[in-house]
């Protein structure tokens, strides 16, 4: 065991620190994978099926997609699309880690019956969606061991981030390449006040506008499966519908604020939650001197564009759940109550 743990404590940092590599390895995978390539092209509406974490990174890729592609994209739980499917036509990309997830493959076997073709985009070579779907991507990110999926997150948003390079004929090929670098740098970023006031807290809010988004979501997912600490993800412009009544000095919130084009009211949002008296950790930019001065703590990340830094937040983000969940002592490997995949309906 300690031999395969490489001297990390846990698995989840293990495979949080060979994020670099894995995000290299699935780019290569992607331009590998031209029949996955021709079921995506040309088409103007794409629907992607996904539970937990792989939904989330589906979320990325309808950004992604209707951002930089026009693309119209439909993202559908697994677990609701069986029972009650949209209208379906085209191409069904299905996202799943283990390949091998109930709701996602019964969604999958749906479209097929209403005539769709279908993509994988999994981590496990040979699994069982992998048989079922007309072509496949495969993420290369190697065994991922403990339950809180986070090496096989960032290649799934490594292989969207592929597949819009793709879609848009090298557009994206040259920043692509550095990602990994950008990830590296956040392997050893300080984050210890953050991972405090996260561990004294019993509920967190995690917000994010566009690709920052399901980023939030998934930062928040990451948090309650390991540290158990409750966390909610919102869409930022979301949180002044009802989630205000839980502001208080005791319900930090976690805002990514990276520019783009909702950035200016992503800082009224924050001005808007510091007036409630909600300690804020703002995620942004190097140098961005306004977003320092709001935050209570501020980390900042190298200073890169959009769909880079939806790569460095995530990161950062597991670090925060794994470090917190660390001070407490939990059993983050093995989480409570979870499976790695879950195999039935
Ligand atoms: C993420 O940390 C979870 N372990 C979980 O949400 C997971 O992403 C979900 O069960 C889907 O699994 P899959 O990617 O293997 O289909």
């Amino acid at each position: 065991e300690d031999a395969r743990l490489g001297g990390f404590p846990h698995y989840m940092q293990k495979e949080i620190f060979e994020q670099p590599q894995v995000f290299y390895n699935t780019l290569q995978a992607v331009r590998e994978s031209p029949d996955a390539l021709d079921l995506l092209r040309g088409r103007d509406r794409l629907t992607i099926v996904a539970c937990g974490s792989s939904y989330h990174a589906g979320l990325l890729y309808k950004y992604l997609l209707e951002m930089y592609c026009g693309v119209a994209v439909l993202v559908e739980q697994g677990s609701e699309f069986k029972y009650y499917p949209p209208p379906l036509s085209g191409t069904v990309i299905g996202i799943s880690q283990s390949g091998e997830t109930a709701d996602t493959l019964a969604a999958l076997k749906m479209a097929q019956s209403r005539g769709c073709k279908t993509v994988a985009v999994t981590n496990v070579v040979g699994s069982t969606i992998t048989r079922m779907t007309d072509a496949t991507i495969h993420l290369r990110a190697g065994p991922e061991m403990s339950v809180a999926a986070t090496k096989s997150f960032i290649a799934q948003l490594a292989a969207g981030l592929g597949i819009t390079d793709a879609l848009t004929d090298g557009s994206h090929a040259e920043e692509n390449t550095r990602i990994n670098v950008r990830i590296e740098e956040i392997l050893t970023i300080p984050i210890t006040e953050a991972v405090g006031l996260c561990s004294s807290a019993s509920s967190l809010f995690y917000i994010g506008r566009g690709l920052f988004y399901p980023a939030a979501l998934e930062g928040a997912l990451k948090m309650k499966e390991i540290s158990y600490i409750h966390a909610e993800g919102y869409a930022a412009g979301e949180l002044k519908h009802g989630p205000f009544a839980l502001l208080s000095g005791e319900t930090p919130v976690i805002a990514i604020a990276i520019p783009g084009a909702a950035y200016p009211v992503m800082l009224s949002n924050i001005k808007e939650i510091k007036a409630r008296g909600a300690p804020v950790i703002a995620i942004g930019l190097a140098g961005d001197i306004e977003l320092a001065e709001l935050a209570d703590i501020f980390i900042e990340l190298p200073k890169a564009p959009e769909s880079t830094a939806v790569a460095t937040v995530s990161v950062l983000l597991q670090r925060l759940a794994y470090e917190t969940a660390d001070s407490l002592g939990r059993d983050i490997d093995k989480p409570r109550n979870l499976a790695k995949s879950v195999t039935v309906e």
